[in-house]
């Protein structure tokens, strides 16, 4: 695989994130999206083969059953960009599909080398597909891709596996909003959906009893560890996952144990942790299916097609930029 436009990323932007977000008045948080370092990855495909966690499996059901029916309603010729890539095992699906009818560009746009590099081994070998990874911020590799792109091109974008759900639902429409500026009239947003299920199963998902979950969330502690210098200890953390029933989200928590003071070195920063306050991790909010084709018409976008899994609860959402 070729990778487009690597940008140096400096500790300077993670440290600065990590000092803002934990320093926040009110509930400490850090963002969801350093969880996925190489072992942060690796975890993550384990959760995605847990029994509890069947989000994932009813995505690539979705695909599997239905990507000839979703291609069929996708202009000609088309390029495919993929936000949040991870493993791209279910975008097989897709580009199976589509390269019967054309050779197929697809960029993967991800934060994550792991996984751009795993997905570049799943997907590099399709006939008639040609991958080219950014190692890019999602609307920024999208801008890349779409400024790239030949005159009759149409994009199709996938953001899979309910990414949009880490998203505050304002901060999710208005991420909408950016894409369809990038976008084209005629292009495609495939936009997977955890739909909302018994309060129950939703905790499980997030807190399976092996505890991979735990240690995909007390990982990110880890990574701070290790790349910015710090001495969090892990055995007085806790992993909570919580409902959010306003918000209607799973939350991501890790609790501290005790009363402790963190230092950061490489964020210059020092701060005390109460008994029991917790640092708030990740959302991941589920959705009723009437809301997708909703969110669509107030960003831009009409939902041409949607598709439920019933085992699992999940919603695959082709949304035509108007
Ligand atoms: C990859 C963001 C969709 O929110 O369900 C899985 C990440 N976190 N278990 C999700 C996750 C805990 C996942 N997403």
């Amino acid at each position: 695989m070729l990778t487009a436009s690597l940008p140096i990323r400096h500790v300077s932007e993670f440290s600065a994130e990590v000092r803002e977000s934990l320093t926040k008045p009110g509930q400490r948080e850090l963002p969801s999206k350093y969880l996925y370092d190489e072992v942060g990855s690796a975890l993550f495909e384990a959760i995605c083969v847990l029994p509890e966690y069947g989000l994932t499996r009813a995505d690539a059901r979705l695909l599997e059953k239905y990507s000839r029916e979703i291609v069929g309603r996708l202009p000609s010729p088309i390029q495919v960009a993929e936000l949040g890539s991870g493993s791209g095992k279910k975008t097989r699906w897709i580009l199976e599909a589509l390269s019967r009818r054309q050779r197929t560009y697809y960029y993967p746009i991800e934060i994550s080398p792991s996984a751009l590099a795993a997905c570049a081994k799943e997907l590099g070998q399709i006939d008639l597909v040609s991958v080219v990874g950014h190692e890019q911020p999602y609307l920024e590799g999208l801008r890349t891709v779409a400024e790239g792109r030949g005159e009759r091109d149409h994009l199709l974008v996938l953001f899979l596996g309910s990414t949009i759900g880490n998203f505050d639902r304002d901060a999710g429409e208005e991420f909408l909003s950016e894409m369809r500026e990038i976008l084209q009239p005629g292009d495609a947003l495939l936009l997977g959906t955890d739909l909302e299920k018994s309060i129950e199963l939703q905790l499980l998902a997030y807190d399976d009893p092996a505890g991979v979950t735990a240690a995909f969330n007390l990982n990110l502690l880890a990574r701070i560890n290790r790349e910015l210098g710090a001495d969090f200890d892990l055995s007085s953390f806790r992993h909570q996952a919580r409902w959010n029933r306003v918000e209607r989200r799973i939350e991501m928590h890790l609790g501290s144990m005790c009363r402790q003071t963190v230092h950061v070195p490489a964020a210059s920063l020092r701060f005390m942790l109460d008994e029991d306050e917790t640092i708030w991790t990740e959302s991941s909010h589920k959705y009723q299916a009437e809301e997708i084709p909703e969110m669509a018409e107030r960003t831009g976008f009409r939902c041409d097609g949607q598709w439920i899994d019933r085992e699992w609860p999940f919603a695959q959402n082709l949304l035509i930029a108007g």
